[in-house]
């Protein structure tokens, strides 16, 4: 058997954790479809067809604009629910048995969907996922950086609600001109109120925005993060910090942060000896799953065995697990 091979069934069959997947993004046009209709809801598309063949991204906002509009068909409890089952059943496929889930509740609650119809119908689908797979998960919340901070203060009063529920707070949306110190009062909040941080910094954006991430937000791992390269003094802090890197291959070729996955950033991040991972983002728009990130970029990138097992034990070893569940992995690994 070829390397290559070994590297694709290791993948396919080994135990894995997934850290960066928005739960709107895991949208597929089936469903999109489907929910317009269910929902009456009008979207600029007359077929499946049509939808997939609107996915060509030039950049970060250019995607996201289709993705709110997709999100607009999301309704009812029972939408969330379908939404968040469907990617279970992904994780299945993929053999991921942990996940931690974004879920961007202003793109919802600004079209004047109730928050705890939002958090009950995704919820109910990860306590399912538990009770019948095994599936264990985190609810992460993320503000929307391109609104006011003002208006993330009333979302957070919402997730104080279910702190039961959601582990911690993150921010996405539009990142150049929405940098971390426009939400440094928020996020001090959120950790007053228990919340663990994470954010989206240096996908598109500079270092900079990695750096106030870490020092203003105080997160506990950056999502994407493939700008630092240009830092040298950063990549430094974020080895010593031990600070983990969510990245994702194949959204980043999609939004041309990289213009081919040959030229990818992620080896030269390992062998750095920073402390990545390889996630699938927004699978449904991106063109795969957690699993088709690992092999298209483990062929790209040739990648061998013990490089790939150690961006598989990577993900486990940021995760939000506790200490004990992470070992529990690490060991079948
Ligand atoms: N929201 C959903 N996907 C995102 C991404 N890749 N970057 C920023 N915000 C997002
Ligand atoms: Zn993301």
């Amino acid at each position: 058997m070829s390397n290559i091979d070994n590297v694709v069934n290791f993948i396919k069959k080994t135990p894995k954790s997934e850290l960066h997947l928005h739960i709107e993004g895991s949208l597929e046009p089936e469903l999109m479809f489907k929910l317009s209709k269910r929902n009456k809801i009008e979207i600029p598309f007359k077929s499946v067809e049509e939808i997939k063949s609107a996915y060509n991204f030039s950049n970060l906002d250019s995607f996201l604009k289709i993705y709110y509009e997709g999100s607009n068909v999301l309704i009812t409890e029972e939408d969330f629910f379908d939404l968040t089952w469907e990617y279970i059943l992904r994780c299945k496929k993929d053999n991921i048995v942990h996940t931690e889930i974004f879920f961007d509740p202003q793109s919802h609650t600004t079209r004047g969907i109730d928050f705890n119809v939002v958090i009950s119908g995704i919820y109910k689908a990860l306590t399912k996922a538990n009770s019948e797979f095994g599936i264990t998960s985190k609810i992460i919340m993320c503000f929307l950086r391109h609104l006011d901070e003002e208006l993330c203060f009333d979302v957070l009063k919402y997730a104080i609600n279910h702190k039961d529920k959601i582990i911690g707070v993150g921010l996405d949306s539009s990142e150049k001109g929405n940098p971390p110190k426009k939400f440094k009062r928020l996020f001090e909040e959120a950790i007053k109120e228990g919340f663990l941080t994470v954010a989206h910094a240096g996908e598109e954006g500079p270092p900079e925005y990695i750096w106030d991430s870490l020092n203003l937000l105080k997160v506990k791992r950056i999502d994407h993060g493939v700008q630092c390269l240009k830092d040298e003094k950063l990549v430094e802090k974020l080895k010593e910090k031990n600070i983990p890197l969510t990245v994702c291959p194949l959204s980043n070729i999609k939004l041309c942060v990289f213009d081919k996955l040959e030229n990818h950033n992620l080896k030269k991040m390992l062998d750095k000896g920073l402390r990545v991972m390889v996630n699938s983002d927004d699978p449904a728009y991106f063109g795969g799953y957690l699993n088709t990130n690992l092999i298209e970029t483990s062929k790209a990138l040739n990648l061998n065995l013990e490089e790939v097992k150690i961006l598989i034990r990577n993900s486990f070893k940021s995760s939000f697990l506790d200490e004990n569940s992470k070992n529990n992995w690490l060991n079948k690994i």
